[in-house]
């Protein structure tokens, strides 16, 4: 299927593997990109040496196009652009709306930029400053995210910009792919379907907990960083709901102590970083905190298999997936379901 997103990035499927913190490393986004579509590096967990070699690794295991997601308000946001140029990355995909000056930089060294938004005014602003493309996140999509449905934030920005908008939140399958081609999308993105794949390094026992899911089992929560927050419902995540201030603040600062040694930050970037999400935000000492643990929150789960300590960010669709096939099965089947759909709409009278 060529689209406005095949053409852009060079990838034979409208088919994006978004950015994941601790998921979407060099095996999947490899594989994924193997199979065609466009696998994305998330490398607001990487250091920057460690960016250097996933990008080294993922080029020795394919050599069709691949992306970088990147945090636009990172310290060391200028070093990690100049690795994604030097490093001949096609894409680089932002969580938050990255300056102009930094999509021009970018573009100028022919990388295609391609900015996650969660509303149409952000869809707007940053196709006003160049972005070649947006990725729409609608309420039911995983991690960090908004209140509106795909359904109905996706028409309103495919109708308010120019540029190619790409679907996310919510898909799994060729009918979503169709569906959101037929809003106006060029292409879809997902995460949670392909954290559910063979080629995902995700422990079994995490990926266990997600098969397991029912859509009720999939919350949003602000107790985490004071951000709403897409997850998977654990008594972790019940136990920071019922905690009050002074409780959550202990349990802040204990957890950070811990995570404080893991990652070898000092108190002081802990809490830098923790502000730098707080920003413009009404967020309590004890969420400034979590928000600075969110990544080793994830990384408990995501990277050390702890179902009980740790967050499992999912998008709904967790609930209506069963099974773990590889990028390449997953990719083939959606694409041969999408044209199954595609014929059977047009066989409608
Ligand atoms: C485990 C997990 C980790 C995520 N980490 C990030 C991240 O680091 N950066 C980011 O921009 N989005 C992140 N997201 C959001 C995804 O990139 C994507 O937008 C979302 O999963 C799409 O919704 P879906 O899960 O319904 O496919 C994460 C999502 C999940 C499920």
């Amino acid at each position: 299927m060529d689209t406005a997103l095949t053409r852009l990035v060079g990838v034979r499927h409208p088919i994006v593997q978004t950015g994941m913190g601790w998921v979407a490393g060099p095996r999947l986004v490899s594989a994924t990109a193997n199979a065609g579509a466009l696998g994305i590096l998330a490398s607001a967990t990487m250091t920057l040496d460690r960016l250097r070699t996933a990008i080294a690794e993922v080029r020795c295991r394919t050599e069709a196009p691949f992306g970088v997601n990147l945090r636009a308000d990172a310290a060391d946001a200028g070093d990690r652009v100049r690795l994604i140029i030097d490093g001949g990355v096609r894409v680089a995909s932002f969580a938050l709306a990255p300056s102009p000056e930094l999509i021009a930089e970018l573009k100028a060294a022919g990388v295609v930029v391609i900015p996650s938004v969660g509303a149409r005014r952000h869809a707007e602003k940053v196709a006003a400053w160049g972005a070649d493309a947006v990725i729409v996140q609608g309420g039911e999509g995983g991690g960090h995210t908004g209140e509106v449905a795909t359904s109905v934030l996706l028409p309103q920005v495919v109708d308010a910009v120019r540029i190619p908008v790409v679907a996310a939140g919510g898909f799994f399958d060729g009918r979503g792919l169709l569906a959101a081609l037929a809003y106006g999308a060029a292409g879809v993105a997902m995460g949670t379907r392909f954290l559910l794949t063979s080629d995902s390094t995700v422990p079994d026992a995490v990926k266990a907990r997600y098969l397991a899911a029912t859509v009720r089992d999939v919350t949003v929560t602000r107790a985490v960083d004071g951000l709403p927050h897409r997850m998977l419902r654990t008594d972790l995540v019940a136990g920071l709901e019922r905690s009050g201030r002074a409780r959550s603040l202990l349990h802040a600062i204990r957890r950070a102590a811990g995570f404080r040694k893991l990652s070898g930050l000092t108190w002081r970037q802990l809490v830098q970083d923790g502000l730098a999400l707080r920003h413009g935000r009404e967020l309590s000492w004890s969420q400034v905190l979590l928000a600075a643990n969110t990544p080793m929150l994830l990384r408990s789960a995501m990277v050390d298999g702890r179902t009980d300590l740790g967050v499992m960010a999912s998008g709904q669709v967790a609930g209506v997936i069963d099974d773990l096939p590889s990028c390449a099965e997953l990719v083939d089947r959606i694409m041969k379901e999408a044209e199954e759909t595609r014929d059977r709409l047009m066989a409608l009278k």
